[in-house]
């Protein structure tokens, strides 16, 4: 968190110094996938110095040069006629040497000057691992280039973004703050804008301790892995278009629902303003939660039909302010309407072997139940979870009028001497006061 923030804060700074066009991929940082385990702490050769002439010997020829790198997605990248370039760890140094020995003597006579400098500079700084000379001469290569005449750009920025952001896969960086010195180092030579440094994953425990309880994890949102299950008919929130979703694991019992709740915007157009998401495991009764919010912003993340997000990036049981436990109790997680598109039971693992606890690191209950099953009239088919304010006011209240025992036959929110009615009193006279 820490360091996400310190990031931004260098981040904005670099845009605000100089105008460069060729740091966009700082934008792009939020995109990486999760870093492999391994911490490169090789402290190998200085990197060559620009004047070299011969590459030190354990420096193996580069099997690829960077400027043969013509697409790449999916995290791979491709050659102009399509075959696949593996990028080699070792040999990510001597591609980068290579691409400077290529550019430098384009450049004037006084670029090339300061940039013999900054390399000396470097080779003068104190020990410095591999990491700290990949990213240190990727920011070199970004400078070097903004430098340079059009052409030399257009030949060779493409290629070497590409490979950049393969880079930051190989080259995990762990702590962001242990890059200040480049940042200082950058700065003195006005060239903080080409710094590219990808800010360490922040470890998502919530997902990690959801699947160690067995809870399945949803897929990132726009995944044709969610299944429509049609709209919803029954809606206690009144929302203006509710869709519902489900995703099953193959092998992790349980279900996953998502509900982009739809609203109108200023100009009338319909977007997704909500997109709760709850995954609850068949076997322990675990259930996570989480909201279309950013952890990064804390905003809203809306959309149209092609709303995308990650898991990853959005808020959780863990930080969310919305405390979903508030209605989000009783035998199973789901509040679900029967036989209408919410009611997923016959295709989907919803109730589960254990009564169900939330997996949150900010205290959420499901409190013991109000009426156990067998409890009193409402607790005749299921029970009546613990009562809370907005438990009796959105869901308790709202399916004794609209749809509980049915919704041919709701028994309505009275206290009075009926078969419900009793127990509803009771329910009232517990707490759920208007
Ligand atoms: C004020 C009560 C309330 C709160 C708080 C609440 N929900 Fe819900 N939620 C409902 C109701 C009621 C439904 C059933 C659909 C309907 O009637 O709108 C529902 C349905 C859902 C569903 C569809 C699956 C199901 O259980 O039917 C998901 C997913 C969901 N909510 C996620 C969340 C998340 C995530 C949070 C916390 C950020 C949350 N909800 C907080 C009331 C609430
Ligand atoms: C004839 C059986 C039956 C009776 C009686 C009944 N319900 Fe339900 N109720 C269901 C079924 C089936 C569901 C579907 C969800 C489930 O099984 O969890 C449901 C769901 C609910 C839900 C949605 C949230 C949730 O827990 O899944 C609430 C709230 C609810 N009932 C309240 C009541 C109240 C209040 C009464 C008494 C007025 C009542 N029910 C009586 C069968 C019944």
């Amino acid at each position: 968190m820490k360091y996400s923030t310190l990031f931004v804060l260098l981040a904005s700074l670099a845009y605000s110094g100089c105008g460069g066009g060729s740091s966009d991929d700082t934008t792009n940082t939020a995109a990486v996938d999760t870093p492999t385990a391994d911490t490169p702490t090789l402290d190998e050769q200085l990197p060559s110095t620009p004047e070299a002439e011969t590459e030190p010997a354990d420096d193996p020829e580069p099997k690829f040069l960077i400027s043969d790198i013509s697409s790449g997605y999916y995290d791979k990248l491709y050659d102009a006629v399509g075959n696949e370039l593996t990028l080699d760890k070792d040999q990510v140094l001597s591609m980068q040497d290579a691409l400077v020995d290529d550019v430098l003597p384009i450049l004037t006579e006084e670029q090339q000057n300061t940039f013999n400098e900054a390399y000396k500079a470097f080779e003068d700084l104190d020990e410095k691992n591999e990491v700290d000379k990949v990213l240190f001469s990727n920011s070199m290569i970004d400078a070097m280039l903004s430098s340079a005449d059009k052409a030399t750009q257009d030949k060779y920025f493409p290629s070497f973004r590409l490979f950049r952001k393969q880079t930051h896969h190989l080259f995990p960086i762990l702590r962001l703050g242990d890059y200040s010195w480049l940042f200082e180092f950058l700065n003195q030579r006005s060239w903080l804008t080409h710094i590219i440094l990808i800010p360490p994953e922040t470890t998502d425990d919530y997902t990690a301790t959801c699947r160690e309880n067995d809870v399945p994890i949803p897929p990132d949102w726009g995944s044709d892995l969610w299944v429509h299950q049609g709209t919803a008919t029954t809606d206690f929130l009144a929302s203006r278009r509710t869709e519902v979703y489900a995703y099953e694991d193959p092998s992790v019992a349980g279900a996953c629902m998502a509900l982009p709740r739809w609203s109108l915007d200023t100009s009338g157009s319909e977007y997704i303003q909500f997109l709760g998401i709850i995954c609850q495991s068949q076997t322990t009764g675990k259930a996570c939660f989480w909201d279309n919010i950013s952890k990064e912003t804390g905003g809203r993340i809306t959309g149209g039909e092609d709303l995308t997000f990650k898991i990853s990036d959005i808020q959780n049981g863990d930080n969310l302010a919305e405390n979903c436990t508030n209605c989000h109790r009783g035998k199973n997680v789901f509040l679900i309407h029967p036989d209408t598109p919410i009611d997923i039971s016959d295709d989907y693992d919803i109730d589960p072997n254990v009564r169900y606890q939330p997996i949150s690191a900010q205290g959420w209950t499901n409190p013991p139940a109000f009426a156990e099953l067998g409890d009193g009239a409402c607790a005749s088919c299921h029970e009546i979870g613990g009562i809370s304010f907005d438990y009796c006011n959105t869901v308790l209240r709202s399916a004794a009028n609209q749809t509980m025992p049915s919704a041919a036959l709701p028994a309505g929110w009275e206290g009075d001497e009926t078969f419900y009615g009793t127990h509803i009193q009771a329910m009232i006279d517990a707490g759920c006061r208007e």
